[in-house]
């Protein structure tokens, strides 16, 4: 086995890639709506305030009378019950809702308390309709709602106001009694029906992610929501009867702006199915996921296209923004793959739902929670497709959205003071003039999502290194129609679609006669690329499949299970930016990996030594981000605590749309382990002039080892030069060293590649490096993760393209002239150091 996992790892150069695969995983992950268990609340209270018999509302609810004889409800003053007579049944709301024909009036403070058997979340649902009561004017009452420790309405009024007015709260109650209070603060207090209801506790999830710092874990069980939007995006409005929590999502459009960027799709609500784990109907019923919105014309689409909602926030508070998904417009898997934006700043970068569902037409949810600072009014939400992708078409979607107020620091979900008359501290307006400096820098016009800027790189935890570790030694194998389990290993007829068909785990068995003929029988002419152990050949499948095939030695023994093994656990990472294995052949002592082709090579020829066409910086920022996600999912997906120990420019290969994607592995391990295990093996795999310090100093391998050479990628993307030249002067032969010392000067401009001279935005440039430079940090935990990385990339090109808009030419030219002679480059800079003028600090 040993030798043969040395043949593998060796063998993976540079060729091969991602075919659209059809996803192998066990079908039996998501499952439709009627396969869960319905919700029963164990706490139940419905009143009908103010009325003396019940009402029964559809989906057999029974709201009780309120009477202040009840154990419920404490109140000292006249019982004033009000009821609407021809007026209320005038208005339509009103009929469609018998609960709002009658309201209780206090004038003074009055307690509901509610006995509550099941601590966990619960739904406060508050309705109000102005009636017309003969004695007092219900429009212009004014009154706070509270609880012990919380305030949700603060001297609310109506403001003659003649709708029905429903407020939604969603709080975690730990009490064994939950009082309700309400305190005129004007002439009376009123309410036309209370709902306290138990909800189910998987409904808000222990973690969301932060909008910034990016990605930031923020738990949300000590907090309270209001529900201030619930979208059902793309489709009718859903009646509380039509959603077992009795919710009700109203359509998007008033929100979408414009209008005509976006397309109603719809499917039957009946083929939506749910992930079997951390998946339920509860989240969102089917018709949310049955119908959403698409770009309207996603082939003539043009850069930056999306599709907007806005709505109207308090910027005082903070807000959980939980976005719905399910893909029910692609044919097959991996097609849609998307970026959504909230007010500007990524909130999911390439969102893949093939890769978290496995299955279309599946629901998936993502909860963001948004902090004040980074809050502004409207609040915007956009869906936009991923410039850089080649494979999918080019779409965005979005099933369904809520949007939940925050209660503040002082515990008030309306206005700033809590129960106890606490202000919330002077923070807020720190806050405000935050948002008025991003305002301010917007205006600008440089970029968007300058908050960043204002706040420090964050490190994150280090806890993803909890996975266990395993041992991988090759690229991610994607379907086929054969398996290592059928004793035959009977190729299937290739008439059969090659990559499309499959229903099993492992790549396609190709017979060694099938590559023969694909490669016209190993011509010489047909080789791309030599490692070690054997040569990769071009090679022709099916008449128009290009593939990249390695041929192993065929002298190597191998433990076929073993190898099964492996190619299995391989089979679990897929990704848009790993390059993949489609097949294998072992017969007769001959082993070869199959793989799709990609036919503009590794980065590094584009970058010198070639004389290929220079790269724009922009195609520079789209590889390096498609890099770093394919890292960043080796890091952190699916198959988690994947180190890939060889990131260098040669190593990133490049698709004939350019789209970048990770190839050859290493032999991965995680840092998690026993202290033995920590180091991989004496034999150091990794590149010279790529390789992390820390790593030599501790022989032990983690994820931040990749990111440190991730960092010197960037330098070489930048400065278009070795990672080590050893034709040039000691201090100029490794790139990481040479580039960190310019950075420090401030100076890095002088070393960049000539050709980007002129074309590159400066801030663009200053990010980018400032990136590269985190990465190169000298120990590991200094260093950013992938996902960090990432973001940052991501922002350079947002910077980069703002300024291609025409906004910062001004600066652009003022940078550097096309022509300065200020501007070296290591290749045309003579030997004997030429920096030394430069070199007083
Ligand atoms: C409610 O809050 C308590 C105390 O903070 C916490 O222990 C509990 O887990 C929370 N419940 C839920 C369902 O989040
Ligand atoms: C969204 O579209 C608008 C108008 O087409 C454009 O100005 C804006 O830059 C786009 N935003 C993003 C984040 O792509
Ligand atoms: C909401 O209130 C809780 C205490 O009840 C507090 O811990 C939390 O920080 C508050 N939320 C915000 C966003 O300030």
């Amino acid at each position: 086995m040993a030798t043969f996992r040395l043949l593998l790892s060796l063998f993976i150069v540079n060729c091969i890639t991602v075919i659209p695969a059809v996803n192998t995983e066990d079908p039996a992950t998501a499952l439709p709506a009627k396969s869960f268990q319905p919700f029963i609340p164990q706490d139940n209270y419905l009143f009908d305030c103010g009325s003396n018999s019940s009402t029964v509302l559809p989906g057999n609810r029974t709201f009780q009378p309120d009477n202040t004889t009840t154990e419920f409800l404490a109140y000292d003053g006249k019982d004033i019950q009000v009821s609407g007579g021809a007026e209320a049944n005038a208005n339509a709301n009103v009929n469609a809702s018998p609960i709002y024909r009658s309201a209780k009036v206090f004038a003074t403070d009055a307690t509901y308390t509610f006995p509550i058997t099941a601590p966990g979340w619960h739904w406060i649902r508050l309705h109000f309709f102005a009636l017309n009561a003969t004695h007092y004017d219900l429009k212009t009452a004014k009154f706070t709602v509270e609880t012990d420790k919380l305030v949700l309405l603060h001297q609310f009024e109506l403001q003659n106001d003649t709708s029905v007015i429903m407020k939604e709260f969603l709080v975690n109650v730990t009490e064994e009694r939950f009082p309700l209070k309400f305190k005129p603060k004007g002439t009376v207090a009123f309410v036309n029906a209370i709902e306290f209801v138990s909800a189910p506790n998987p409904l808000i999830g222990e973690y969301a992610t932060l909008l910034f710092p990016v990605s930031q874990k923020f738990e949300l069980s000590t907090h309270s929501f209001q529900t201030v939007y619930r979208l059902n995006v793309g489709g009718p409005e859903i009646l509380t009867d039509q959603d077992s929590l009795q919710r009700i999502w109203h359509p998007d459009t008033p929100y979408l702006d414009p209008r005509q960027m976006g397309k109603n799709v719809a499917v039957s609500p009946a083929i939506i199915s749910y992930p079997e784990v951390g998946g339920s109907p509860l989240i969102a019923p089917p018709l949310v996921y049955a119908s959403a919105l698409e770009l309207a014309d996603s082939k003539s689409v043009k850069p930056n296209f999306n599709i907007t909602w806005r709505m109207d926030v308090n910027v005082h508070f903070w807000y959980l923004i939980r976005l719905h998904f399910c893909d029910i417009v692609s044919k097959s898997l991996n097609e849609l793959y998307f970026n959504v934006y909230i007010n500007d700043n990524i909130a999911i970068s390439g969102l893949d739902l093939s890769a978290l569902t496995r299955k279309l037409a599946t629901a998936y949810y993502k909860d963001i929670v948004v902090n004040s600072t980074m809050v502004s009014s409207p609040l915007e939400i956009k869906i936009s497709p991923v410039d850089d992708e080649a494979q999918g078409t080019r779409n965005a979607i979005l099933n369904g959205v809520e949007v939940f107020k925050m209660n503040n620091s002082v515990g008030s979900l309306d206005g700033e003071f809590g129960v106890d008359g606490t202000r919330a501290s002077d923070r807020t307006n720190g806050d405000r003039q935050t948002v008025a400096a991003v305002g301010f820098a917007m205006m600008f016009g440089s970029f968007v999502g300058l908050g960043a800027m204002a706040v420090k790189w964050r490190k994150r935890p280090q806890d993803w290194r909890r996975r266990s570790s395993f041992s991988s030694w090759l690229l991610p194998v994607h379907s086929g129609d054969a398996t290592f389990t059928n004793p035959n290993r009977t190729p299937l007829g290739s008439r059969q679609s090659l990559f499309f068909s499959s229903t099993t785990e492992f790549g396609r068995y190709f017979s060694f006669s099938e590559l023969q003929e694909a490669t016209n029988n190993w011509e010489t002419t047909k080789i791309i690329g030599i490692g070690g152990f054997g040569s990769v050949y071009l090679g022709l499948v099916d008449e128009k499949t290009k593939i990249a095939v390695k041929r192993g030695n065929p002298q190597s023994e191998q433990g076929f299970h073993e190898f099964q093994t492996e190619i299995q656990m391989l089979s679990k990472l897929r990704h848009r930016h790993l390059v993949s294995l489609i097949g294998y052949c072992d017969e007769n002592n001959e082993m070869c990996l199959v793989y799709e082709y990609m036919s503009n090579g590794p980065l590094r020829d584009h970058l010198y030594g070639k004389n290929l066409p220079s790269l724009s910086w922009k195609q520079r920022l789209e590889i390096c981000i498609g890099a770093a996600r394919g890292l960043h999912y080796l890091h952190t997906g699916a198959a988690q605590g994947i180190i890939h120990r060889d990131v260098k420019s040669t190593n990133i290969l490049l698709d004939e749309k350019f789209v970048a994607k990770m190839a050859d592995f290493g032999l991965s391990k995680n840092a998690s382990t026993a202290p033995e295990q920590n180091h991989v093996s004496t034999s150091v795999k990794g590149s010279f002039g790529y390789l992390d310090p820390e790593y030599f100093r501790k022989q032990q391998l983690t994820d931040k080892s990749d990111v440190y050479s991730f960092g010197v990628v960037l330098f070489e993307v930048l400065c278009a030069r070795q990672a080590i030249n050893p034709q040039l002067p000691r201090d100029q032969m490794n790139l990481a060293e040479w580039a960190m010392q310019w950075k420090r000067k401030g100076l890095l401009e002088k070393i960049i590649d000539p050709t980007l001279v002129g074309h590159i935005n400066p801030e663009s440039m200053r990010k980018f490096a400032e990136a590269a430079e985190k990465c190169l940090a000298e120990y590991g935990v200094d260093r950013p993760t992938m996902g960090d990385v990432l973001w940052n990339l991501e922002y350079a090109l947002q910077l980069q393209e703002a300024s291609a808009m025409g906004k910062t030419d001004e600066e652009n030219k003022s940078f550097a002239a096309p022509n300065s002679p200020a501007v070296i480059s290591p290749s045309t800079a003579p030997s004997n150091n030429p920096f030394s003028h430069l070199a007083t600090e």
